[in-house]
């Protein structure tokens, strides 16, 4: 029995070329080539054949084994090369599309405001400070020269947490606390912002809880002229190169003398208009030299050494910078209004 090789070879090897996927070339391989398949078929064959034509008949089964075995990796790899082209060309990423909108927050515009103040107060070499909201009473009134009877209290109407602890209702509970903490280390130069908290009815100028920024500063011969330069340099940072300070008569019980700080008008330039009432003097800042007994009460001999202190209220410096009208807006959280805020320096 004589078989035409070439031609069978050439049938099986067309078969492989049109096998069109990975799934149906590897199906014709265990057909073809597997255990069970028309390979070893053949080969089973061999059993039957005389002697003598075994020889070439296995030889040829081999040649067509080898051959077949070469397309099938051949096509395989040419398959499997396609089906990943095409794979790729599906999942193509189009750089070229809009990308989805990235929100960027910003900085609430009473954060703003207190960073720029610090900043201008740490260019003149303050360190800042900070301390905690519920206080002592000690600091927030005694050590402030405030003591239990005095009638100052009734200004700064408090949230009591028991009888010694309370919400602090100014950051002069700071200014206390490195009074007695650096009085021997003197000189001190620091900037104490934090949040504070009065009984007060919230309306468009007032706010049951606020955030205040206090500045002191302690060592030998400081005098009303260092308190006065300071604030004015703070005043034109803040508000502009124009501006003017007058300083008016007032009371502090932690201070002696105690002053108001008016800054001209930065909107009409002092000439008059609604933001000031008329007046071209815009009211930013408490102020004065720190009482003497209040500088004792720390260990700070207040015959050698002297001070000057302030308070600067972060939200009506932000109304005033920004033209913000109700204190309110700054505590309502409304998105679009806060978006307005930047800072521009
Ligand atoms: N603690 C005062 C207040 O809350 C503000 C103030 C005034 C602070 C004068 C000071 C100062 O340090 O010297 O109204």
């Amino acid at each position: 029995m004589s078989r035409n090789w070439e031609q069978l070879t050439e049938q099986l090897m067309e078969k492989i070329r049109s096998a069109g996927s990975v799934s149906a070339l590897e199906q014709l391989r265990v057909e073809m080539l597997g255990k069970k398949g028309s390979v070893n078929a053949l080969m089973q064959e061999m059993k039957s054949l005389a002697p003598e034509d075994r020889k070439e008949f296995g030889m040829a089964v081999n040649n067509l084994k080898k051959s077949l075995e070469e397309r099938v990796a051949a096509r395989m790899t040419e398959l499997k090369e396609n089906e990943l082209n095409e794979q790729l060309a599906k999942d193509k990423i189009d750089i070229t599309l809009p990308a989805d909108d990235f929100t960027y927050g910003t900085l609430h515009p009473l954060t703003l405001v207190q960073q720029e103040i610090e900043d201008i107060f740490v260019s003149m070499g303050y360190a800042v400070v900070e301390g905690p909201e519920v206080e002592f009473d000690v600091y927030n009134f005694e050590k402030a020269n405030i003591p239990a009877d005095h009638p100052a209290r009734d200004m700064q109407d408090t949230f009591y947490v028991d009888v010694e602890r309370l919400l602090r209702t100014q950051t002069t509970a700071i200014q206390m606390r490195v009074l007695e903490a650096q009085g021997n280390k003197l000189p001190i130069k620091v900037v104490c912002p934090g949040k504070v908290y009065r009984r007060d009815d919230d309306d468009a100028t007032h706010s049951h809880q606020f955030v205040q920024m206090e500045g002191l500063v302690v060592g030998e011969g400081i005098t009303q002229a260092d308190l006065k330069g300071t604030l004015e340099l703070f005043a034109r940072s803040m508000f502009g190169p124009q501006r003017e300070i007058r300083l008016r008569q007032s009371y502090f019980p932690f201070t002696e003398p105690s002053q108001e700080i008016d800054v001209s008008c930065h909107v009409c330039g002092g000439k008059g208009c609604p933001t000031c009432k008329g007046t071209g003097w815009i009211e930013i800042l408490g102020s004065g030299m720190v009482h003497p007994h209040v500088l004792e009460m720390a260990g700070i001999d207040s015959s050698k050494y002297s001070g000057f202190a302030f308070g600067i209220g972060i939200e009506r410096t932000a109304m005033l910078k920004y033209g913000i009208d109700d204190i309110r807006n700054l505590y309502l959280n409304n998105l679009k209004f806060l978006r307005n805020y930047k800072r521009f320096d």
